[in-house]
């Protein structure tokens, strides 16, 4: 049956190796001698993580080829589900999601890979990849084995993972493993039939011989729950974790096989409001060292961390609800941008003890430019611009209903509703249950007010007129994507009070604001049309407009100073969240395939709460991310 339906998919889908050849290559574990076999010889896999969705399209060949140049053999690779399926049977395999393009690069530069299809991967990436529209099942049991839940899941893997089984390493291609879910261990619901069911249609999809296995944190109380019989036990552990022990606590659980640390990580994310997390080269290549003196394979995570573009970082949850920067740099061996560190160069060091790695250097950093400063002008209020940010009919109900609840998945909704009195005096407006996911900026009659923030900030004062709109501007932070907290709607999921009392009858307008932008909005309005700004005020949710020219082209870093927080597209790439008030990240990357030459490039700014004076922003020639910051 499996040579039938590889039959199928070699016509279908196109092979990548002709059949007679395929049978040349296998891989597979050898047990007895504690390694795996990559035709017929013991193998070790020196791997870094690398996140396509986090990198464009035009530079994921720079970025293979410099992790191959450091001594790589293999990259590790999240699929993020909600990337590629955005509404439930909708698709999206083009341009920065394309996935086959990328793994036809890493096969073309010689690198295997250890692919890492979900449908659960956490990755500080938003819902940890599951899609948000699971959540219109409002009771839906997630990574569990809810009907609904399963099937969604199954109508997923039954198109990405044909598209893998082409490229399986045994099939011709250079795919070496497979993992089913992600830290399973850690979760909760400790549902052995859902992992039995993943495992089932990875088999039905893949093939009876391809070495699937699951990645758990390194102690009893992860694995327990995170393994499975017929899937291969591996663990994850930092440069500071002891080695020994961590492979103890994998023998415990996979007495024979080759030792895998699945995720040694290189760095660490940042949170808004904390501290950049920078781990020293010496303390990361002496750990790495010490794996590759126990004869293990391991997973450098990240190698390549890259960018949380537009809306789709994660969050974490412990204690506060803590959003995730935009930059993913990770202070991994290659920055955000691409460029060797000192941390490669150690690495590389390391590696070339223990196997052979390329002759010749490491391709140097990219050209990076500093354009200087850019004026913006104002384009107006958000809430004057509804026409073109919220063109259908706005929902109307008496009580707040959910981004969910209306298909608006990322992003800003407005939640409108009219005084019905006067309000001569500061009167609190109250997010009674802490129900403001995540931030809303709250402004009367036009005026701002503050901004009512999740686990933190629960009451802003307002005075108003009866008849003036009462408006809440939310914005989604991005939900969370790891532990038990992951049905994160968005949106007021609580009522608000003013003055103690209910506020009813609500309209609310979803705001597709990347769609017109993404078409030339604000800037192909004629110059009559764009002076649409009804006040100079520089507080509240306001559109704000530049351009830049530039002769050369090359990366560079946007800094907004005195900016306060929002959101930035440059000729209508959505660059991602801006937040300097709060930091460590002060500048945002952009990347130069976004820049043109032959015309002027269009900037525009959504600030949510206080624009700097001079409406003037900057672009540098290096990042700063490890700014001043303020705890929420
Ligand atoms: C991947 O490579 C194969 C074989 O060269 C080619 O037929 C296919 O069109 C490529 N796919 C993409 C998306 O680049
Ligand atoms: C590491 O763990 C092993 C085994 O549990 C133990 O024998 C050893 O003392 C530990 N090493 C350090 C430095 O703690
Ligand atoms: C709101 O106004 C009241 C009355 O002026 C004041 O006591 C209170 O501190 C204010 N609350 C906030 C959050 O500013
Ligand atoms: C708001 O309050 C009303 C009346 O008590 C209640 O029926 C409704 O469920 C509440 N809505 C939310 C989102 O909490
Ligand atoms: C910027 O906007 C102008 C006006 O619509 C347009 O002519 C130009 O092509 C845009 N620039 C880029 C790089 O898309
Ligand atoms: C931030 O990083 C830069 C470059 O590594 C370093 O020179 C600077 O001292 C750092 N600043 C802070 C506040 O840590």
């Amino acid at each position: 049956m499996a040579g039938a339906l590889w039959l199928v998919l070699a016509v279908v889908g196109g092979s990548l190796c002709p059949l007679v050849v395929c049978g040349d290559q296998s891989f597979t574990i050898d047990y007895s001698r504690d390694c795996f076999l990559k035709d017929g010889r013991c193998f070790r896999y020196v791997s870094g993580s690398i996140h396509y969705s986090r990198i464009p399209a035009s530079y994921w060949r720079d970025r293979l080829l410099k992790m191959y140049m450091a001594g790589l053999n293999a990259v590790q690779v999240y699929v993020p589900w909600n990337f590629h399926e955005p509404q439930p049977g909708v698709f999206n395999f083009r341009g920065d999601h394309d996935l086959e393009h990328f793994l036809n690069l890493t096969m073309e530069l010689g690198l295997l890979v250890i692919m890492r299809p979900g449908p659960y991967i956490c990755a500080e990436w938003d819902m940890g990849g599951l899609p948000a529209w699971l959540l219109n099942k409002k009771d839906i049991r997630l990574r569990a084995s809810d009907p609904d839940y399963l099937e969604a899941v199954d109508s997923w893997l039954s198109v990405l993972l044909p598209k893998i089984r082409p490229r399986l390493y045994n099939n011709g291609g250079n795919i070496i493993t497979v993992q089913v879910e992600n830290e399973y261990g850690s979760f909760a619901a400790c549902d052995f039939g859902y992992m039995r069911h993943l495992h089932a249609v990875f088999r039905l999809f893949l093939g009876d011989d391809v070495v699937l296995f699951t990645t758990d944190g390194n102690a009893d109380y992860f694995l327990k729950c995170g393994t499975l019989q017929d899937l291969y036990t591996t663990v994850d552990f930092g440069p500071v974790d002891n080695v020994t022990k961590a492979f103890e606590a994998m023998r415990r659980y996979q007495p024979r096989g080759p030792l895998v640390n699945s995720e040694y990580y290189t760095g660490w994310l940042d949170y808004w409001g904390e501290k950049h997390a920078v781990t020293p080269s010496d303390t990361v290549s002496r750990g790495l060292q010490a794996i590759l003196e126990s004869g293990a394979s391991v997973n450098m995570y990240m190698f390549e961390g890259g960018t949380n573009f537009g809306y789709w970082n994660g969050a974490d949850f412990s204690k506060v609800y803590k959003p995730i920067t935009t930059s993913y740099d990770y202070d991994a061996p290659l920055t955000e941008a691409g460029d060797p560190t000192d941390k490669l160069l150690a690495i590389r060091s390391v590696i070339s003890k223990f196997q052979p790695v390329p002759i010749g250097p490491v391709p140097p950093p990219t050209q990076k430019f500093a354009y200087g400063f850019v004026t913006l002008r104002k384009v107006g209020d958000l809430v004057d611009l509804l026409d073109f940010l919220s063109p259908s009919d706005p929902f109307v109900t008496q009580y707040p209903i959910t981004f969910e609840d209306v298909k608006q998945y990322f992003g800003f909704m407005l939640y409108r509703t009219g005084l019905t009195g006067d309000v001569p005096d500061q009167t609190p407006l109250s997010s009674v249950a802490n129900g403001v996911h995540d931030r809303g900026y709250v402004s009367v009659g036009g005026h701002f007010f503050g901004v009512l923030e999740r686990d933190g900030v629960k009451d802003v004062n307002v005075t108003g007129k009866e008849g003036q709109w009462l408006d809440v501007l939310v914005e989604n932070m991005g939900r969370i994507n790891y532990g038990s907290d992951l049905k994160d709607f968005k949106g007021l999921i609580g009522n608000l009070t003013l003055g103690g009392e209910l506020l009813q009858n609500w309209v609310l307008y979803p705001l597709n604001i990347d769609g017109p932008i993404s078409q030339g909005w604000p800037h192909i309005m004629a110059d009559h049309m764009r002076k649409t700004a009804q006040t100079e005020s520089r507080t509240g949710p306001a559109i704000y407009s530049g351009t830049l020219t530039v002769t050369d082209i090359g990366d560079t870093y946007l800094k907004l100073p005195k900016w306060t927080k929002g959101q930035v597209w440059i000729n209508g790439f959505n660059l991602g969240r801006y937040w300097p008030e709060r930091g460590p990240q002060v500048t945002l990357y952009v990347p130069g395939s976004i820049l043109s030459s032959s015309q002027v490039n269009n900037i525009t700014v959504l600030e949510l709460e206080k624009a700097a004076d001079q409406l003037l922003v900057m672009f540098l020639d290096r990042p700063i991310l490890n700014g001043t910051f303020v705890r929420n």
